[in-house]
């Protein structure tokens, strides 16, 4: 008998403990009702199982209340036992897909399964509500012929960050072949991996995230509409700076998604924005880098019984500096004729190890050099691809400490920024940067007055960050771009990477030479002043 409560207690906690984990308001309301109805949907097999245990739970609570005060001690052991547990192994996942026809309704739904069981079974009951809601709905379809189906498609994406926090992300798309749009939605949820809970924005963020998510979303809409948004604007109030606006966050390996309502286009839009962006705002106890134990990632294999089961995809592994060209090839049979013209490319928030030396690879082999503005977080993390870039011939300039808007700092706080990045750089590379670009280019007199540097600006925005699309970027350099000219990149994307595949070539072809931003001024005989502004190096 105290074996059996013992056991019931096992079972309780492990509910108590995940409950907590992912809820939205809804799904907790009718749970039992959806998942009844769902009985013969594949997926839910272990969600069922779930939910007949917290069946059987309810019923034996009050039971249980009784010989709480006894069991308490024993259940505090188990708890610690269990979390302790669980901390030896990290968290890991991989990623199932199933794909199940019924009629004319089609389920595909790619899912994680992780090595920690309070995680899957949120997981799975939030996948059978969605899943079921969509049954509900289209049931009764009658479709007009044998190829009208209605596509249910839920794609789920992870990321874990310095393995504190695990982001969640359901993108879910209702799919009907007789209209021309899907309606798309999306869920996310941040869950504190070592206190195994669901977390809000506030938790993660500090103060003052709302205004960078406001700043990102008056951006959106100037560029994708020519709107400027003022406190009149009638969708003011849509994208307000307010965290009751702004709930939901999903953070992958490259940009923090912001997700908001575009009015126009009436439905739900992301708005990236790059990881330098928005680390100032990151709380001090998730920025630090975790201290671990070097527990290799095991990639466990838990096979649930699915019968539609098709791929397997496996765990994610780090992305680490693809091929380190040997640095012997120095660029030193690189002339530069100023009669004929020349552009310099331009690379912000980096280094970025495996990007970067796309980058580098490119510009190698086509004989060129560019401009790499650097922040300082990431050049002790990737000093080897600094000391590449730099025995390449590459010039690097300094970005700031932090990447911080400096019209809103003090002037102290001005030459802080750029003093860290220029020490930093002198112990990786052994000499300092001589010319700065202000993050989001943003300058005032103040900035002017507190960097002791010239500021360099661009006149040809790729907006690479914005669209991550080679072809979109490959446009705006290759129709836009004249001798002299400053072109602004960021060198964290693949499809930067993959942009400049083509880009490179092609610009030597049209003839121009690339050249660095010192190289670039110098030949076009223009003096870089300290504390002055520059777009470019066209003379008339
Ligand atoms: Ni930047």
């Amino acid at each position: 008998m105290r074996k059996t409560r013992l056991l019931i207690s096992i079972i309780i906690i492990l509910c108590i403990v995940a409950i907590p984990i992912i809820s939205t308001g809804n799904v907790n309301n009718n749970n039992v009702e959806v998942l009844e109805a769902s009985a013969n949907i594949n997926i839910e097999n272990e969600s069922i199982e779930i939910n007949k245990k917290e069946e059987n739970n309810t019923q034996l609570k009050d039971e249980e209340n009784k010989e709480n005060k006894k069991t308490t001690i024993e259940q505090k052991q188990l708890k610690d036992n269990l979390l302790k547990k669980e901390e030896v192994e990290k968290l890991n996942y991989q990623f199932k897909t199933i794909e199940k026809y019924e009629n004319a309704l089609v389920y595909k739904i790619k899912y994680p399964v992780f090595n920690n069981d309070n995680i899957n079974e949120k997981i799975n009951e939030h996948i059978s509500y969605l899943s079921n809601s969509f049954k509900q709905d289209f049931e009764g379809y009658e479709p007009m012929s044998e190829d009208d189906k209605v596509i249910f498609n839920l794609n789920t994406d992870v990321n874990i960050f310095k393995e504190k926090l695990l982001f969640i992300k359901f993108s879910i798309e209702r799919n009907y072949n007789t209209y021309p749009n899907p309606v798309k939605f999306y869920e996310t949820y941040i869950i504190d991996i070592e206190d195994n809970k669901q977390i809000e924005i506030s938790e993660f963020l500090n103060k003052g995230y709302e205004d960078l998510f406001y700043i990102k979303a008056k951006e959106y809409f100037l560029n994708n509409y020519g709107l400027t948004i003022t406190k009149q604007s009638e969708n003011y109030n849509d994208i307000k700076p307010d965290k009751e606006i702004y709930k939901k966050i999903y953070l992958s390996n490259e940009n923090l998604e912001v997700f908001i309502y575009d009015y126009k286009k009436q439905e739900e839009v992301i708005l990236n924005i790059p990881i330098d962006n928005f680390m100032p705002y990151v709380k001090e106890e998730y920025a630090s880098e975790p201290t671990t134990t070097e527990t290799t990632t095991v990639s466990t294999t838990l096979t649930t019984e699915a019968p539609t089961e098709t791929t397997t995809l496996s765990t994610e592994t780090s992305t680490q500096a693809t091929t380190q060209k040997t640095e012997d090839t120095n660029n030193t049979n690189r002339k530069i004729d100023k009669t004929k013209p020349m552009i310099a490319l331009t690379f912000d928030d980096g280094p970025n190890s495996a990007t970067t030396n796309r980058i580098l690879d490119i510009l190698e082999e086509n004989n060129s050099v560019a401009t790499f503005f650097v922040v300082s977080r990431r050049i002790e993390k990737d000093t080897e691809t600094l000391k590449r870039m730099d025995s390449l011939g590459n010039q690097i300039g300094n970005h700031t400490a932090n990447h911080k808007d400096l019209t809103k700092i003090s002037s102290e706080q001005i030459k802080t920024e750029v003093d860290i990045v220029n020490d930093k750089l002198k112990k990786a590379i052994g000499k300092e940067a001589s010319i700065v670009r202000a993050p989001y280019g943003a300058t005032n007199d103040n900035v002017k007055a507190s960097v002791e540097y010239p500021l360099i600006m661009w006149n040809v925005d790729t907006k690479d960050w914005k669209s991550k699309d080679a072809k979109a970027i490959e446009k705006e350099v290759l129709g836009k771009v004249k001798d002299g000219d400053i072109v602004l990149m960021h060198d964290l994307y693949g499809s930067t990477a993959d942009a400049c595949e083509v880009i490179i070539p092609k610009l030597i072809e049209q003839g121009y030479q690339l050249v660095t931003v010192e190289e670039l001024f110098y030949y076009k005989g223009i003096e870089l002043k300290n504390g002055n502004k520059y777009f470019n190096a066209n003379v008339k």
